[in-house]
């Protein structure tokens, strides 16, 4: 199919825009450096890594969820919803979207936080207060009790009350979202190039650059009279240009890997916190040009996809076998999803999506990998997920959250570390968000 006989059908659907689009794809340089080093390996032995940027979908401290919720409360709102009541766990990034995006549409929202009683009030839950929900904290065996006790409160008042776990849509509606991130990424990977430099010793070089990237990225150099970077064809460039800076005069002072050795056995292999010289002499080589063991096909190739179970991963690789891109994808599983149960899972709500949209080809079993063993307890940060933000912090600045993000990131890095990814096929990584959640679990991290 044609991405325009997967987008059109989207664009036809109900939706209210509340996420900020094409968030950004970074390289990861320095976090691949850093990996190898931890290995004793040569860089070309891990794969090419890059970031998907949809913590910064802005809306409420943004995540995947901004672009779930417009398609999910456009839905609600058709059919004269106007009360949302909500069950989430403590740590839900569900619940401070929906509760966002309830202010943004004028609907009551309740939200029934279950688990975790005595948190502070910080990340999600802070943020759901300041947009106006009702916030319940409840022991979980009582969540179920409430909400219709909510339900029945509320149609009493005269409202039209939903409780959204019971909304099938709000299953789908995250999927149908994913298949635009889908193209926004295939996009991105075809117009790859190398953002403007600014000279000095920073080097932006994409691996999916060959001599055409090359050159496209120096004509890409101009900028309009507003300051502003102009393409090819002298229009203003919707790439964004959050750049990946590697600087390359001190390495050593910034790719020390915090991974101490893991205390989680069976998972990693302890990354050696010292350096030799022929780790710094990688390193520094890292931080100049690397294009070896990479693709040149650009947006053609084979991509790794790297995520968590969920909608989201599935509506990547519903765009792919759709598109016939040869992208495959590795979910890392939250305790509750067992490989089986996940696969019926993605199955079924492609279906539905297939069928809604129209695709050719709904997924199979087997189209997404799932990973369990890394999560533990769901809300619980990993000793193996806070090391995995440290490390995101000291290489890229990036933050990623305890429950969400870091877990699926200590996967990745173990699964490297073991070799059983393809360093030749370059790995995005998803990040879905939940970072406000990161200072819920301030004293874990910074006592890590
Ligand atoms: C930050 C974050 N990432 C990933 C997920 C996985 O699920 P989905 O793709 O359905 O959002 C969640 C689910 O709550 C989440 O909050």
């Amino acid at each position: 199919m044609h991405p325009h006989q997967i987008l059109n059908p989207i664009a036809d659907l109900p939706r209210i825009p509340l996420a900020r689009k094409n968030t950004p794809l970074e390289e990861m340089p320095r976090l691949r450096a850093a990996i190898a080093q931890s290995m004793d390996a040569d860089i070309s032995d891990v794969p090419p890594l890059f970031i998907k940027r949809d913590d910064t979908t802005g809306f409420a401290f943004g995540g995947n969820k901004a672009q779930h919720m417009e398609f999910l409360f456009a839905h609600l709102l058709e059919r004269g919803i106007d009360t949302i009541i909500n069950i989430n766990h403590y740590d839900s990034n569900n619940a401070r979207l929906a509760a966002a995006a309830s202010a943004k549409t004028g609907m009551k929202y309740h939200w029934i936080a279950f688990d975790e009683l005595d948190a502070p009030i910080q990340g999600n839950m802070l943020i759901a207060h300041l947009a106006g929900a009702h916030i319940h904290r409840t022991p979980k065996s009582e969540t179920r009790n409430l909400a219709e006790n909510l339900l029945t409160q509320e149609t009493n008042l005269g409202n039209n009350p939903t409780i959204l776990l019971d909304n099938p849509f709000s299953n789908i509606a995250g999927t149908i979202a994913y298949l635009e991130t889908a193209n926004e990424i295939d996009n991105q990977l075809t117009n790859y190039d190398t953002p403007a430099s600014s000279g000095g010793s920073v080097t932006r070089t994409s691996p999916f650059d060959g001599e055409r990237g090359r050159e496209r990225a120096q004509r890409r150099t101009t900028t309009d009279r507003r300051g502003m970077r102009v393409g090819p064809r002298g229009k203003v460039d919707s790439f964004h240009d959050h750049e990946v800076a590697t600087i390359s005069n001190n390495p050593t002072a910034t790719t020390t890997s915090p991974l101490a050795p893991s205390a989680e056995s069976g998972q990693a292999a302890p990354p050696s916190p010292s350096r030799s010289a022929r780790g710094r002499e990688r390193v520094q080589r890292s931080t100049t040009t690397d294009r070896r063991g990479c693709p040149e096909g650009m947006g053609d190739g084979p991509i790794h996809f790297w995520g968590l179970c969920g909608r989201s991963i599935a509506g990547i690789i519903l765009y792919a076998r759709n598109t016939g891109k040869p992208w495959t994808a590795t979910a890392v599983a939250q305790p509750h999803y067992t490989p089986e149960n996940y696969e019926q899972i993605y199955l079924d709500r492609s279906d539905r999506v297939a069928n809604l949209l129209n695709l050719d080809t709904p997924l199979k079993p087997n189209d997404i990998k799932t990973l369990t063993g890394y999560t533990k307890t769901y809300g619980v940060p990993t000793d193996l997920g806070i090391q995995a933000m440290h490390l995101l912090a000291q290489t890229e600045s990036i933050i990623l959250d305890p429950t969400y993000t870091a877990k699926s990131m200590s996967a990745l890095i173990a699964e490297i570390q073991k070799g059983n990814l393809d360093p030749k096929t370059p790995t995005i990584f998803i990040h879905s968000g939940g970072t406000p959640q990161t200072f819920a679990f301030a004293n874990q991290i910074w006592n890590s």
